[in-house]
């Protein structure tokens, strides 16, 4: 089998991480952070701030506000959760992420009703119609809660159809979708979608280091936290949205961090928005076609798989430890499978930095651990 090889850019090192998340960052983009601080109550972190918020909006193809965190996507869940949700919600749980999304919510105090959906499949729209018109008999729901991009067993989940189910239904009820790790990996056109609330972390496939989140945030989940109480102080959006209209946050900022998405979203831009989600796909695809070819299974229902991250089932039963230590010597590591998939599945991330010659160069190092012939690019 042959890799395709499409243009790495310059001066990018290898990649070492093909864990999902936290994924390897570009060395300028690391070298932003080192840039003198200054002020956050100044016209330049202003311009800064502005200029992030203009490109974040581009990215999630909205034209509502995004709030940009200095916490991580489960803060943002958690703000989610605190704004939009007043009474009850309901929770599809179909990995790890999704159950934490109905952590947050218990944890929140709210009404969570939780919906089971087997692990590596996913959520499908007939699912959640069902679930909604079930709930609604006993009153009103505020929001339902969907991962589009399950890192734990690499799904994707339909959010489109979700919450076109979800409007046609109940047209109160907000859907609320976490894109931790699909986000500008794959085309997620919010507003073409209809999702009231997007978020996603940093340290995924927009590469860079953690301690970021991201939300792109509908007038209709804005309307919604207008009337709910217990937002909290720092998650509060109607605070955010004042702070927003200043180009600014009401708490003191991530100043290294912007510096380093700023230009980390100038380089996303540069690579082309279509071509960079392309890329992902491509990488998923070449993952599945290496894997198929020798003999090992993909967990992901079909028709579902992440472009971002490929869980393969471990059926040579090689130990993950020795793998990533035979793989360590290379500078390279992988992700063994999630909670009960934990040895019995291999997860290759393939997002952020992630180009076609990195894959062929880690696919090429488990063949040759593996002991096959190995078959370079
Ligand atoms: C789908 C998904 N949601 C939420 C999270 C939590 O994000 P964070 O670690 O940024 O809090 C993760 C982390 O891996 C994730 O993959």
């Amino acid at each position: 089998m042959t890799f395709p090889i499409v243009g790495t850019p310059a001066n990018k090192p290898p990649q070492r991480l093909f864990i999902p998340g936290p994924t390897d960052v570009h060395p300028d983009v690391l070298a932003a952070q080192t840039a003198p601080l200054i002020g956050h109550r100044s016209d330049e972190f202003e311009a800064l701030y502005a200029k992030c918020e203009e490109q974040l909006q581009r990215l999630f193809f909205t034209d509502s506000r995004v709030y940009i965190l200095a916490a991580t996507g489960s803060a943002m869940q958690e703000a989610a959760i605190r704004n939009c949700v007043g009474g009850r919600v309901i929770s599809f749980v179909n990995g790890a992420f999704s159950q934490r999304w109905y952590d947050v919510a218990v944890g929140c105090g709210k009404e969570a009703v939780r919906v089971d959906v087997p692990w590596c499949t996913a959520v499908k729209a007939e699912q959640v119609a069902e679930a909604l018109s079930a709930a609604l008999v006993d009153g009103p729901v505020d929001a339902i809660t969907v991962v589009h991009n399950e890192t734990s067993t690499g799904v994707t989940s339909p959010v489109a159809e979700i919450a076109g189910a979800v409007r046609s239904l109940n047209p109160e009820t907000l859907v609320l979708v976490d894109a931790v790790s699909s986000f500008s990996g794959t085309r997620i056109p919010v507003d073409e979608w209809g999702l009231d609330l997007c978020l996603t972390s940093s340290q995924k496939a927009l590469a860079l280091p953690p301690g970021l989140s991201f939300a792109a945030v509908s007038d209709r989940a804005f309307a919604r936290a207008q009337t709910v109480t217990g937002r909290g102080w720092y998650f509060d959006f109607l605070l955010l949205e004042r702070y927003l209209k200043r180009s600014t946050t009401p708490a003191t900022p991530a100043i290294s961090l912007m510096r380093a998405l700023s230009l980390q979203l100038d380089r996303i831009f540069a690579e082309g928005t279509e071509a960079r989600f392309a890329r992902h796909h491509r990488l998923a695809e070449t993952t599945r076609r290496w894997a198929e070819a020798r003999g090992l299974s993909l967990m992901a229902e079909e028709g579902y798989a992440s472009p971002t991250v490929t869980t393969i089932a471990n059926s040579f039963g090689w130990g993950v430890e020795a793998l990533n230590a035979f793989l360590a010597q290379r500078e390279m590591e992988l992700s063994d499978g999630y909670g009960e998939y934990k040895g019995k599945a291999l997860r290759i991330a393939h997002m952020g930095e992630c180009w076609d010659a990195d894959l062929a160069r880690l696919l090429a190092a488990v063949e040759e651990f593996a002991g096959w012939p190995t078959r370079r690019a």
